[in-house]
């Protein structure tokens, strides 16, 4: 049985360590696509520190629509380029962002967020979805949470994006 602990981390590396071979178990023995990213989307609201949201937007005719997630009721359509998510997905490109108000066309579906990161999937050269991470505290996020991150993306490779 898959038992969540609460535990304190000494440093970036050692929580995305742990997050990260959490997301390898989870998502070993299931098929379903959907599954895999509802869990990927709980553990990350329940290990990562100060974050509002965490979560998919899924690329389907050439827009974001909203996928798995953990946190409050969200946007549920994004345009290609628009906001910080559709930013991600239009150019794949990772997007780190300290203050939100500041960036141009950000959408604000919860006041509460202040900075974010957006990381576009993409498999076999084409976009699947994007991962967003959400936090009330000003530049959250750093290289560190990019490349735990990415990590983690990479592990997300591997579930069935066909179904998606
Ligand atoms: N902040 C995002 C929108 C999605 S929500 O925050 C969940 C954006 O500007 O892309």
């Amino acid at each position: 049985m898959f038992r969540l602990e609460k535990k304190n981390f000494k440093n970036k590396l050692e929580l995305y360590e742990y997050m990260n071979n959490m997301l390898k178990h989870l998502i070993s023995d299931e098929t379903d696509a959907i599954a895999n990213l509802s869990n990927a989307a709980s553990l990350f609201g329940h290990i990562m520190p100060e974050i509002n949201w965490a979560g998919f937007y899924l690329y389907r005719n050439n827009e974001l629509v909203l996928g798995p997630f953990w946190g409050k009721p969200a946007c549920t359509r994004i345009t290609m380029g628009e906001g910080v998510c559709g930013t991600a997905a239009k150019f794949q490109k990772v997007q780190l962002v300290d203050n939100v108000d500041l960036f141009p066309g950000h959408i604000a579906c919860d006041s509460a967020s202040k900075s974010e990161i957006v990381l576009p999937i993409v498999k076999d050269g084409k976009l699947k979805a994007v991962l967003d991470i959400d936090s009330p505290i000003l530049a959250r996020f750093n290289q560190e949470d990019k490349k735990g991150l990415l990590k983690a993306i990479d592990i997300l490779q591997s579930i069935n994006w066909d179904m998606i």
